[in-house]
């Protein structure tokens, strides 16, 4: 969470700064700040919110002239988000920014306070910058590396002082931060979005690395002290993705683009009628005998709805655990399972630790993400990227579409491997796979509706999104979009499950959105529906099949594949959520205290 950026060099510093930090917005929107020292000049600015008020407050100054600088963006942990726990935090003659979180802090806190040291804000970061203060004799970077033999858990820090007026300090460990370099310039960040552009060559810092550049030259240590001679890699990306092209939001862009980038997800992966990744290579799969799969939010839901396709089709047992329940479970793990996470950024700190666990736990993982050179990646023994190209609206969509694909052929490609598919099935699947693309085409007709349905469903006291086997997680999904778009209370359940408490709430101020696919268990959950109507309860539903009892009905076009089902209601969900939040005022792609990669834990 939070974004960091550093610049080191002659140029524009203010402006370099805030076009990072602009990148890194979707981290993280609750404040944001910037410091600067050139000479002995310390400058420092900080808004809350979002950078467009920083950028207000700096109109006036320029920062041009060799200089040092450092950028924050913050998703606030600790201390609410005002300006005072803003980053960059200065003690008397330093700066520093953070991501993740210092676990000691309340100790050093403590130890800082009793030696007379104030301090101003409520966060874990202004540790840092006071520790570095009180380790300083005459060294900075002794004193740096004095103040982190202190911190305990999850930073990524960038510090900058009058007693070093043209280095910038740097420190990895659990958070992510890559240097980028172009001639005499340096550049820090978070992730690459930042760096595109400015520099062509980067080095991704790895956990427990830290140094210092100065004169162009960067010195990197690692863990253990000693000197790292490091090779730099050619950044290679296509920032111009990035642009909202007319839509009112990005994640409107982003639920319309998902048919296309559906077409660059399957590239080069069906061949001959056959599933084939290359990624899968070195034995990766010899000797495995179940599947476990970790994930958070949105990613967890797709790989809850995978564990459907792997027991049914791959016949190879799958268990589903969220991250930060398995971190602390104490699971029993065997070397058999294949360890999958499931990440749209690849930095999502509870699933990479428990990637970790599982790896000192002797277990071979696999990665399905679209973010490459992300932390997950870069940690797992092999990746599948999504490659639904860059996301930026916080509420997932397309990243969520492409996840399930790969899952999906990934399922396919075992069972081609198990021999638990018969050839005629396995030509069923493909066909419905290269289908994909055409069913997740925005038709306008179909967003008009929406737009029109979106004014009913306004208020009433909750939304229940139900559904059966794989769209019992698709209900979870349209349940998430909406409550992290719109802040109404929304629950996704298995219908079948709604007679066990929740049918309860029963009333016409309860919106049920009804996932009814002709393809699974139709019958089934047309009874829960009628269960649900005879108690008043106002009933939306979706299926290709008409239902006189609904109050609002989407009819929906395709009836033959349960994927295809999947993929075309898994737009309606998305157009509803996005069409009441627009009605409602929201800002759909910076929702509320939500950020869109969470590297604390
Ligand atoms: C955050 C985002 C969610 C996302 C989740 C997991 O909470 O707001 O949209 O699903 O993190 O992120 P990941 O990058 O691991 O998929």
């Amino acid at each position: 969470m939070c974004g960091i950026v550093g610049y080191l060099g002659k140029k524009e510093k203010k402006e370099i700064l805030i076009e990072g930090l602009r990148e890194l917005e979707y981290r993280g929107y609750d404040s944001a700040g910037i410091a600067i020292i050139k000479g002995k000049k310390l400058n420092n600015f900080k808004a809350i919110g979002k950078i467009i008020n920083l950028e207000e407050k700096t109109n006036d100054f320029h920062s041009d002239g060799f200089g040092v600088s450092i950028g924050h963006t913050r998703w606030a942990t600790h201390g609410k988000p005002t300006e005072l726990n803003a980053h960059p935090h200065l003690g008397k003659y330093s700066f520093v920014v953070h991501n993740g979180i210092i676990e000691n802090y309340q100790s050093l806190k403590t130890e800082l306070q009793d030696d007379g040291i104030s301090f101003l804000s409520q966060t874990d970061t202004e540790t840092i910058v006071h520790l570095f203060e009180k380790n300083y004799k005459d060294d900075s970077f002794q004193a740096f590396k004095d103040t982190l033999d202190r911190l305990e858990g999850a930073y990524a820090t960038l510090l900058i002082t009058e007693t070093a007026p043209d280095t910038i300090f740097f420190a990895k460990n659990g958070s992510p931060m890559l240097i980028g370099f172009e001639g005499d310039d340096v550049y820090f960040a978070s992730s690459d979005t930042p760096i595109i552009g400015k520099a062509e060559e980067v080095y991704y810092l790895e956990d427990g690395e830290y140094g210092y550049a100065k004169d162009g030259i960067v010195k990197l240590f690692n863990k253990d002290g000693e000197e790292k001679r490091f090779l730099k890699e050619i950044l290679v990306s296509d920032k111009a993705l990035a642009q909202k092209d007319g839509y009112r939001f990005f994640m409107e862009k982003e639920i319309y683009e998902q048919s296309t980038v559906m077409s660059d997800t399957m590239m080069g992966r069906i061949v001959d009628n056959n599933i084939y990744f290359e990624e899968l290579n070195d034995g990766l799969l010899d000797g495995i005998n179940s599947i476990k799969i970790c994930a958070c939010g949105t990613s967890y839901h797709t790989a809850l709805a995978s564990s459907y396709l792997f027991e049914r089709i791959s016949k190879i047992r799958c268990d589903i655990e969220i991250a930060s329940e398995f971190r602390y479970k104490e699971p029993l793990l065997s070397s058999d399972t294949l360890f999958i996470t499931v990440s749209q950024s690849g930095e999502t700190a509870d699933t990479l630790e428990a990637l970790k666990m599982a790896k000192r736990a002797g277990l071979k993982s696999l990665s399905i993400c679209n973010v490459d050179n992300s932390s997950i990646v870069r940690e797992s023994d092999a990746s599948i990227l999504t490659r639904a190209g860059i996301e930026k609206g916080v509420a997932s969509t397309k990243a969520f579409a492409t996840q399930m694909m790969v899952l999906w052929m990934f399922a396919i490609e075992l069972a081609q491997r198990r021999n638990t598919i018969t050839k005629e099935n396995l030509q069923i699947e493909i066909d419905a796979m290269l289908h994909t693309p055409k069913a997740l085409i925005v038709k306008d007709k179909l967003h008009n509706k929406l737009n029109r349905l979106a004014k009913r469903y306004l208020h009433g006291h909750g939304f229940f999104f139900i559904g059966r086997d794989i769209f019992y997680p698709l209900a979870l999904e349209g349940a998430l979009k909406l409550k992290e778009i719109s802040y109404l209370h929304a629950e996704g359940y298995p219908a079948g499950e709604m007679k066990h408490g929740p049918i309860a709430l029963a009333d016409s101020e309860l919106f049920t959105i009804a996932l009814m696919p002709k393809t699974v268990h139709y019958d089934k959950i047309k009874s829960n529906v009628e269960e649900l109507s005879a108690r008043d309860a106002t009933i939306l539903a979706i299926s290709p099949e008409p239902f006189e009892l609904a109050d609002d009905f989407i009819q929906t076009q395709y009836d033959n594949h349960p994927m295809l089902e999947f993929f075309e209601m898994m737009v309606i969900t998305q157009l509803l959520a996005l069409e009441i939040s627009i009605r409602l005022g929201n800002d759909v792609d910076m929702p509320r205290n939500l950020a869109k990669s969470v590297t604390v834990e």
